[in-house]
């Protein structure tokens, strides 16, 4: 819909949607539906960190070596993202590893990857190539705080770590994978944990960011504030 597409506040004719928040809180979902209605582009920068702890798996390099795993990003670290239906396809070096990033124990490579500011550096400036065309939803932890902090439109949705283990173990369950809701609900509290804590870009909302708890909201419903917020601006 045409009358739902904003102009820019900045005047910088960039027109960047940064989405934060913990694992779980229903960002992605939200954000790609909320790219398709204003029919910009959608980043999914929490891939670009699990294909980075991939590809330092493989290369059997230490997830704590920054050095090292810095250099394979610099010399060896060939990452495409095509948007697709329902997921962002990411393929690693040509090879399709959309699923294989996907699975909890990624999400912890990730996490670990995610604390190096070697590693944050460059996906950082990866994700301001990306994103910098504009007309994007970039959904991470760090969007609106470090990377887009010029953004025109800032949320930061969360949801009670109990609300969000509920809604992965629903969907690990759909899938027919396994799901325990404790060992889920443990994982999450790591993951906050671990996310929020860090030296680096930890997981926090920008001041200006508009927070969200969806612990009680459906999808559509989020996505009809947000919508809200970005054209009355
Ligand atoms: O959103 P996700 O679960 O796919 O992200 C995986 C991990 O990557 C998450 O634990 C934290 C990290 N991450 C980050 O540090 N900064 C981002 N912008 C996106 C993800």
């Amino acid at each position: 819909m045409t009358s739902q597409k904003p102009q820019s506040r900045h005047g910088t004719g960039l027109e960047i949607v940064t989405i934060d928040g913990p694992s779980g809180s229903g960002k992605s979902t939200i954000s790609r539906m909320l790219a398709a209605r204003l029919g910009y582009a959608y980043l999914d920068t929490g891939a670009m960190y699990r294909a980075a702890g991939l590809a330092a798996m493989r290369a059997g390099i230490p997830l704590d070596d920054e050095e090292k795993i810095a250099a394979l990003l610099d010399s060896a670290f060939d990452l495409e993202l095509v948007p697709g239906p329902d997921d962002t396809r990411v393929l690693l070096g040509g090879e399709e590893v959309s699923r294989e990033i996907r699975t909890a124990e990624m999400g912890l490579v990730a996490s670990r990857v995610s604390a190096l500011p070697a590693v944050r550096e460059r996906l950082g400036a990866l994700q301001r190539e990306i994103g910098g065309r504009g007309r994007v939803v970039c959904e991470g932890r760090d969007m609106g705080t470090v990377v887009f902090p010029e953004a025109a439109w800032k949320f930061f949705l969360d949801a009670s770590p109990e609300e969000r283990a509920r809604r992965r173990t629903a969907q690990l369950a759909e899938r027919g994978e396994d799901a325990d809701y404790h060992a889920i609900l443990a994982q999450i509290r790591k993951r906050d944990h671990d996310d929020s804590s860090r030296a680096v870009a930890p997981l926090r909302p920008a001041p200006d960011a508009f927070v969200i708890d969806s612990s009680r909201m459906g999808m559509d419903e989020v996505v009809s504030l947000m919508l809200e917020r970005i054209t009355s601006r």
